[in-house]
């Protein structure tokens, strides 16, 4: 599996020199709050004391931490800090937390502190053996404060530290499995923050006579355009007069410096004109985010819902709004292939009046990215009236929908700042995948090679998903060649017809296009009549078991003048004397199809927004998140 690590959750920032810290750390907290956020923190040494005892490597100086952190906006973090004169010191770190372990609050908040107070720490990144780590820590008698996978790393640099922090630093992060980016400071150190990095991103800024550290460079640019990047395995000392970057053998190599010349608009992007782009390029690593924690030697682990049990049901309804409710219909049939139960998608808008029949044998799953939709919440509140079991999938942690629910399990595709959700869909799929093959196992409906044959092809998943991206660099072109069409149709059946339903709201929602997504074989039945020559049809041929039956349907819709734009597996020949224009993705497993297959469209529904001169990440009309009936 490719390595691409979860970097697009929190930001963290660090500044060591002589002016005060406080304000540039909250300065470059405001820069990273693009990045999506639900708490703030700031810690810092403040006033230097004598240490008589010289004990502390070196310095003869010793400070004392101090930390603050505030739930919500950097906004009231400022307003804490404002409250506070005392709060002084010229070195420090600061962090804005996205939710993955422990909702969010002042407690589960970065920095955090060790036991003893002597350090503190701020971290991105997911810490995937942290339980076994606490474990081992609290038999030593060591408390834990917060319920985060943070907290580990400086309890356990505390532990280990006897006088030498770089040697302690070291010898903590070899113990760390899964991801982090981290800044520490020491009240034994005055001066000096220690960053280290694997697989989460961090920039060392080099200023004159003070230095930084950050997540990316907008925290950066508007006191330094010189940076230097720190890759996986390295630890960096950093002092306002010095940078030193060690190797992971704890050796001192030499690194380049690099001058940037972006703006803060562009780096906010990370140099994409959009967040809707760089959402679409971050699914690889979203849905590695999703999927890697999940599987342990080839099998399903889902540590949320344990207690859930399959057997005590005899359906299953899905609900949820707009693009949630496609990946509910991919769900549905994967579900209902794998677990032959009973399965339902419906719009939660109808569900919540529809006075619906089901009882506590039914199990009902909710989806939702921003967990907050209003008629989701309403649906869900009537299902668990009716007696039901929900389960939610939701990317935003603590959400209502994720509080409300009886289990939830957590997309972890990071903050979607785009309207128009790209990385949250896929990030749905893939769960529902997952789901559905967990409860297949459970149900026994699943023979062992199947399991392992789909938990590999998922397991596959973030790299397909790059290759879709790397397969069509020329969407743009076809955006070039078909943006005027006024009116278009997505076809697909079965998988393709879900998929159709997710392309063609991305389309109009973005692009301000006519386009209406129908099951291949229903066109004929009346819709047909509005196919003439030019119009545009896009259609997925992707579901190989009724290639040949869309292929009549292409036929038809040639026959009547239409344009097709087709798009079906690498390898598929047959295709290219069928369609006027073919886009390509890779083979995956039939049930595993949406994720992939709705790449090429989410990159052609922004190009010819684009083209049409609209504001991509936010469509006229549309809010973020639906919190109104
Ligand atoms: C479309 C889109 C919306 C949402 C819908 C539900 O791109 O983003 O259709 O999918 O409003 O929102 P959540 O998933 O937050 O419940």
């Amino acid at each position: 599996m490719i390595d691409l690590g979860r970097n697009y959750m929190c930001g963290i920032t660090g500044y060591t020199g002589i002016n005060q810290a406080g304000p540039i750390l909250l300065e470059g907290l405001r820069r990273l709050e693009y990045r999506g956020y639900d708490s703030a923190g700031i810690a810092i040494q403040s006033e230097s004391k004598k240490d008589e005892a010289g004990e502390n490597g070196g310095d003869n100086t010793s400070c004392t931490l101090k930390m603050l952190k505030a739930t919500g906006k950097v906004s009231h973090l400022a307003d804490k800090f404002e409250a506070e004169p005392d709060f002084k010191g010229v070195c420090g770190i600061g962090h804005t937390r996205w939710a993955t372990h422990g909702v969010p609050s002042d407690t589960n908040a970065h920095p955090h502190l060790s036991a003893d107070g002597k350090f503190a720490v701020v971290h991105n990144g997911i810490i995937e053996n942290f339980a076994d780590i606490r474990a081992e820590l609290q038999k030593y008698g060591i408390e834990f404060k917060s319920e985060t996978d943070t907290e580990v790393i400086v309890q356990l640099l505390a532990y280990n530290y006897k006088g030498n922090f770089k040697k302690a630093l070291m010898k903590t992060i070899a113990r760390l499995t899964g991801s982090y980016a981290i800044g520490v400071i020491s009240d034994e150190h005055p001066g000096t923050i220690f960053a280290a990095k694997q697989a989460s991103p961090l920039i060392i800024g080099i200023g004159i006579g003070e230095n930084y550290f950050a997540s990316d460079i907008t925290a950066l640019v508007s006191n330094t355009k010189n940076v230097i990047d720190l890759d996986d395995g390295e630890v960096a000392e950093i002092t306002p007069d010095e940078v030193k970057v060690f190797d992971h053998t704890g050796k001192e190599i030499d690194k380049e410096i690099r001058h940037i010349n972006w703006d803060i608009a562009s780096a906010e992007k990370s140099g994409y004109e959009h967040f809707m782009m760089k959402e679409i390029m971050e699914q690889p690593h979203a849905l590695k985010a999703t999927i890697e924690p999940r599987v342990k030697d080839e099998t399903i682990v889902f540590d949320e819902i344990k207690g859930l049990d399959m057997k005590k049901f005899n359906r299953v309804h899905i609900t949820a709004c707009g693009s949630a409710y496609h990946a509910g219909c991919v769900g549905r049939a994967i579900i209902e292939s794998l677990c032959k139960i009973q399965v339902e998608a419906e719009v939660a808008s109808e569900l919540r009046y529809r006075d619906p029949v089901m009882d506590e044998k039914t199990l009902v799953i909710v989806i939702s990215q921003s967990g907050e939709t209003a008629d989701t919440i309403a649906a869900m509140k009537e299902c668990k009236y009716k007696g039901a079991t929900v389960l939610a999938i939701v990317n935003v942690v603590g959400s209502s929908i994720a509080k409300l629910a009886d289990y939830c399990i957590y997309t972890w595709a990071g903050p979607e700042i785009a309207v128009a959700t790209t990385k949250g869909y896929t990030t749905q799929v893939a769960l529902l995948a997952m789901f559905a093959v967990w409860a297949a196992g459970e149900l026994k409906t699943i023979s062992h090679g199947a399991y392992t044959s789909m938990v590999i092809d998922i397991m596959h998943l973030p790299e397909r998903a790059q290759r879709a991206l790397d397969l069509n660099t020329k969407v743009k072109k076809m955006a070039d060649k078909y943006y005027d069409n006024q009116s278009l149709f997505f076809i697909g059946r079965n998988m393709d017809y879900a998929v159709a339903l997710e392309g063609s709201l991305k389309l109009k929602e973005i692009s301000y296009l006519h386009s209406e997504a129908y099951a291949a074989g229903e066109l004929k039945h009346g819709t047909i009549a509005l196919i003439e020559p030019g119009r545009l049809v896009v259609a997925l041929c992707c579901y190989e078991k009724l290639f040949e039956k869309t292929v009549s349907n292409i036929q038809q819709v040639k026959a009547r003048g239409a344009e097709v734009l087709a798009v079906a597996h690498e390898g598929n020949r047959s295709i290219f004397q069928e369609a006027d224009d073919v886009l390509l993705v890779p083979q995956t497993d039939p049930l595993l199809v949406p994720v992939i297959e709705i790449i090429p469209l989410q990159l052609f529904a922004y190009y010819v927004a684009k083209k049409n001169g609209c504001d991509i990440d936010k469509p006229k009309n549309l809010a973020k998140s639906v919190t109104v009936e």
